[in-house]
């Protein structure tokens, strides 16, 4: 049974940071941010360059510590957690650029990220069962790379190894999975793929995705979030988004 004090603080949503800051030599990337992620949601965190989307992923991810305020996540505190705490945490998270093992196989890039795979040879080869394989094969039929699991990862196109990174994130489960510019450098034909991927991944768990393609965030997110100096300028469905002034002046009208 839950206390009743906890229940009264207890949050519906899954991510909740208030008051969060954090100063680079005097400078406010991220002013005094307040805001959350439902369970199930497609957020879209939108805004200039400079407004400090990839500044708050760090500091969800931990990899920057905020100056104040906190990060809570399923109800618990993980502010001041280490990064790799906050991945086992349910938090994943993909930087812009991709980061894969170029001269791996597909395959071997998803085994890779199975949980202690990286750090111990020997249970690697233990784990190679029946049960990875399959999980494997429903992670590259997810991502569109079936037909590419024996290639190495240096062949892949740009968009095929951002989905590869995806679905390495994908193998462990995050509750919360946080994508930065994920369609930056795609073909169209891959935004639209991309898009179709991210509802399905929806469907089990929080999206919280950085993006400047506007089609792509219409087509996907079901809140947006527009930060403008590390703040909030705005938030809201894409449609009251578009419609808004201040957001049309700092950002959409450019
Ligand atoms: N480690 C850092 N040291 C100093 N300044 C930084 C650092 N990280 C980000 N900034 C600054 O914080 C601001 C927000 O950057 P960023 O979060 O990358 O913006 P966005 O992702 O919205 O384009 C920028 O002015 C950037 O130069
Ligand atoms: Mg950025």
């Amino acid at each position: 049974m839950t206390p009743p004090a906890a229940e009264a603080f207890a949050s519906e949503s899954l991510l909740v940071t208030k008051g969060l800051s954090v100063s680079f030599d005097g400078f406010k990337a991220v002013d005094n941010l307040s805001f959350s992620v439902d369970s199930g949601e497609i957020r879209a965190l939108i805004g200039p360059n400079g407004a400090g989307k990839t500044t708050l992923l760090d500091l969800i991810s931990g990899k920057t510590a905020p100056t104040t305020g906190s990060v809570m996540f399923k109800n618990r505190e993980i502010t001041h957690l280490r990064e790799y705490e906050i991945v086992r945490s349910g938090v994943g998270r993909k930087f812009q650029t991709p980061s894969v093992y170029e001269s791996l196989t597909v395959f071997e890039n998803f085994e890779m990220a199975f949980p202690d795979n990286r750090s111990c040879w020997s249970a690697w080869r233990f784990r190679r069962s029946d049960e990875v394989v399959a999980k494997v094969e429903q992670i590259a039929e997810l991502t569109y790379l079936k037909d590419r699991l024996r290639d190495r990862a240096e062949i892949l196109s740009h968009g095929e190894k951002q989905w590869l990174e995806i679905g390495a994130l994908l193998i462990q489960n995050p509750e919360l999975l946080m994508l930065d510019e994920p369609v930056a450098g795609m073909s169209p034909h891959e935004r639209e793929a991309t898009g179709e991927l991210l509802l399905e991944i929806a469907k089990n768990r929080a999206v919280l995705v950085v993006e400047h393609d506007m089609d792509f965030v219409k087509n996907v997110a079901h809140v947006v979030t527009v930060l403008h100096q590390g703040r909030v300028l705005a938030e809201g469905s894409m449609d009251e988004i578009q419609r808004n002034p201040k957001v049309i002046e700092v950002y959409l009208g450019h």
